[in-house]
């Protein structure tokens, strides 16, 4: 299935790779590898973004690693170079050979969008733009307002389970809250936890917790904020807008039992202002994030433990909250299907 995935299911799926600002001037680059697949973002001397995949045409190596600048992607291997937008520039000992077009050898591109702060990478070339993919979401997170968010820090959990396992998690409609996350449960009303499902995304959202009076209770409510957003596009990304802040997981396979979500955390200067009592805010923020992740890891774990026993084959899905998961099967299906059974030839 993980190799079904690789093949069927990621190519034509947006992947996270990176912030904008990484890749803000000429020559920057950013690369990296996900699911078997390593690719490299670029900045043109036109200040045009590309991706390619990160292999050089001749045996094969990755030809950067890493982020840097550079004017030209040189394979430290044999010293093949090419040019910001992908082309073939030399190759050293080359000449003279038959049937070689060095225009024919250029690397082979990528779709690549910037949507929000961030850079996504599309393995297909053709298909729809990012946007036209996940209407609702952008509109969603337009309306919040994310330009003036500011980037506070990243942080990587390598878990034991499957990918989906993660993704089910998170698309359960709230039904977990009030079992497995005490501290998050006491900041939002779950009686008012909603899953609305789109062509190939979803928003879960819930209202914050009536704010008492306590000085707890009002820094609840202020990370909340009037209403928490829990967008995912399909399949593995994850944007949750509440209050002054925004956070993002990407799920990324390491193997059919291991995965990697990878968080990134911005906060509005403009509500939240440079004062101590921001810093402390966003610190805090934070430490609930993780202590919510900790919390999900090991349900995650355990429910991959639990799916390996010979004795489970199927679950069932709780109509009321867990609509988005079961969406996420939907979709899922539908690739597995278009794979395994691809129309007939014309
Ligand atoms: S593999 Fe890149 S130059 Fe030989
Ligand atoms: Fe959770």
């Amino acid at each position: 299935m993980a190799e079904l995935e690789r093949q069927h299911v990621f190519p034509s799926s947006w992947q996270l790779v990176g912030r904008a600002t990484q890749v803000s001037e000429p020559g920057s680059y950013l690369s990296g590898c996900f699911a078997g697949e390593p690719w490299v973002v670029v900045r043109g001397n036109d200040r045009a973004l590309r991706a390619f995949y990160n292999v050089c045409r001749h045996k094969g190596r990755e030809v950067v690693t890493g982020e840097g600048s550079a004017q030209q992607l040189v394979c430290g291997y044999h010293a093949w170079r090419y040019d910001l937008d992908g082309k073939l520039r030399s190759a050293p000992r080359m000449a003279g050979i038959q049937n070689f077009a060095r225009e024919e050898m250029g690397l082979k591109p990528m779709s690549v969008a910037c949507w929000g702060p961030w850079v996504f990478i599309r393995q297909d070339g053709d298909g729809s733009s990012l946007v036209q993919d996940f209407p609702e979401v952008d509109t969603t997170v337009e309306q919040s307002g994310w330009e003036q968010l500011r980037f506070a820090g990243r942080k990587s959990w390598v878990i034991e389970c499957n990918w989906k396992v993660y993704v089910d998690n998170y698309l359960d409609g709230g039904y977990h809250v009030p079992h497995m996350h005490p501290s998050l449960n006491a900041q939002i009303d779950i009686a008012s936890y909603r899953t609305e499902t789109y062509a190939r995304s979803s928003i879960q959202s819930c209202n914050p917790i009536e704010a008492g009076n306590t000085s707890t209770d009002r820094a609840r409510a202020l990370r909340i904020g009037e209403r928490a957003i829990y967008a995912w596009l399909y399949p593995n990304f994850m944007l949750n807008r509440y209050g002054p802040c925004l956070d993002s997981n990407h799920v990324v396979p390491l193997g059919p039992t291991r995965c990697r979500v990878d968080y990134e955390f911005f906060f509005d200067p403009d509500s939240l202002g440079d004062t101590a009592s921001a810093q402390a805010f966003i610190k805090q923020s934070i430490e609930q994030s993780d202590l919510t992740q900790q919390e999900d890891v090991a349900i995650c774990e355990s429910v991959q433990v639990g799916l390996a026993s010979t004795s489970y084959d199927r679950g069932r899905y709780a109509p009321q909250v867990e609509r988005g998961e079961h969406h996420f099967h939907c979709l899922l299906s539908e690739d597995y299907r278009r794979a395994l059974d691809p129309p007939p030839a014309p």
